[in-house]
């Protein structure tokens, strides 16, 4: 099993590369089984839940070529069988987008319930409304979800709440159903956007992606395109964290800066410095960061994905912070992790009492799950002596390199698999 294992208490400086958007790319790598023709998808991240979901893909027909490590080529045509079977698919969330895919372009698909992180109950009856909407008729058997119609028509679904998956699994059908079909209280999401531009490049037509209300023509067929993937929101972020907790300043490249705003926002909340440039973006940290409240928000607000990052810099702040998260019930399982080196949080329900501290001390800690895990890490940097970070299994399902960035941005952290491992690094870092 593999650990990071970090010295902490160095400021990180420099600059960092952010890669593709890993949840951008499950919905467009499933969404490129939609055509008969070769699809050309660049900036991927090279990430345990995107290799899963390409190993599906090739389960089930698909031809997918590597033309490096973060392009692809896919080719559906050859896709003749729609039960997604493969055990990798289980372990994450977005199999369900293969459903969406497969039912628009094939009008059936059976694919596992989805698995992915242990952050709460996560249901998928929105995703389901919607297809029942468009005609299809949906089931639960024997642990796979199985949709099927005789013809998906065009309709006008009102989500319950707003879900990403939902949204973008309803408009991936939807391109290819018979007629028009209007999504109100559709999530806004930069990836909601990625997804409906990489259809409208395939020939989809779909207008209103970024609002609350999409609108969709269906399409009889999808043609080829080459595109390219949103730089990550949320591997951006975790880096303008990891600068805050260490009195940093580090410049991160392929970036969309209004995609960052509201993490930027709380950056400078914190007491950092945040200057923006067309594809950059540069955080200077003080030397101490002021606490702050944060309530997780439906984008354009601040995301549930980023809570455990901000939660940790607030662990160390000034004063006392409140932590709201509105999205997921499930989100604070770090908090006994982050106890252990030395944070005071109390949980109560969905909202957890940071009283800062002044500062963390190492300790050996499990990543819960994927950002909670990254959170950790960010944690360790800022921390006295050594953190050693089990489980990291979580978070290479969404980050490429991290231990290698952090290292070029001045850290010391190492991925280690043995207690030998664990020694020399002791020794070496002193
Ligand atoms: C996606 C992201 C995830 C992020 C989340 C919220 C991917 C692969 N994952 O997850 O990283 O944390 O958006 O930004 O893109 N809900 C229902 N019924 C449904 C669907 C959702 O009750 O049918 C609820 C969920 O339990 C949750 C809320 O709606 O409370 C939002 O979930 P949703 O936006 O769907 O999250 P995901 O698409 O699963």
């Amino acid at each position: 099993m593999e650990q990071y294992i970090i010295k902490g208490g160095i400021s990180l400086n420099g600059e960092v590369e952010i890669g593709g958007a890993k949840n951008a790319a499950l919905a467009i790598l499933a969404a490129a089984n939609m055509t008969n023709e070769t699809v050309y998808i660049d900036n991927l991240p090279d990430v345990r839940d995107i290799n899963a979901l390409l190993e599906a893909m090739e389960g089930i027909g698909a031809r997918i070529d590597r033309v490096d490590r973060h392009a692809v080529t896919v080719n559906g045509s050859s896709v003749e069988n729609f039960i997604v079977e493969t055990e990798s698919m289980k372990k994450i969330r977005a199999s369900y987008y293969l459903l969406g895919a497969l039912l628009g372009k094939h009008k059936k698909a059976q694919v596992p319930l989805p698995g992915g992180c242990n952050i709460g109950s996560r249901p998928i009856d929105q995703h389901l409304k919607g297809f029942k909407a468009m005609g299809a008729k949906t089931r639960i058997e024997h642990g796979f979800i199985i949709a099927e119609a005789e013809e998906l028509h065009g309709a006008h679904i009102f989500l319950d709440m707003v879900s990403v998956g939902a949204t973008i699994n309803i408009m991936m059908a939807a391109a290819m159903a018979e007629g028009n079909t209007i999504i109100e209280n559709a999530a806004k999401e930069p990836h909601v956007v990625d997804v409906a531009n990489f259809l409208n490049s395939m020939g989809a037509r779909i207008k209103g992606a970024g609002t609350d209300v999409i609108r969709i023509m269906g399409v009889k067929v999808l043609h080829k395109t080459e595109y390219s993937i949103i730089p990550d929101q949320i591997e951006a972020g975790t880096f303008m964290f990891a600068a805050a907790v260490t009195g940093g300043d580090i410049v991160l490249r392929n970036v969309i800066p209004k995609h960052l705003e509201a993490t930027s926002a709380k950056i400078m909340e914190l007491g950092c410095q945040v200057h923006e440039y067309d594809d950059a973006v540069r955080v200077i940290a003080p030397q101490k960061l002021q606490g702050t409240h944060v309530k997780t928000m439906p984008y354009p607000g601040f995301p549930t994905d980023m809570q455990p990052q901000i939660a940790v810099s607030l662990a160390i702040a000034e004063g006392t912070s409140i932590v709201t998260e509105s999205i997921f019930e499930n989100r604070f399982r770090y908090v006994d992790e982050l106890a252990r080196m030395g944070a005071s949080v109390k949980v109560e329900g969905n909202v957890a009492v940071i009283s800062g501290v002044e500062r963390f001390t190492g300790a050996r800690v499990s990543a819960p799950d994927l950002r909670a895990g990254a959170a950790l890490v960010i944690a360790g940097l800022a921390a006295e002596g050594i953190t050693i970070v089990d489980d990291i299994y979580y978070i290479e399902r969404g980050y490429e390199n991290l231990d290698l960035k952090f290292r070029e941005l001045g850290a010391k952290i190492e991925k280690v698999a043995s207690e030998k491992e664990i020694q020399k690094f002791r020794l070496k870092v002193g």
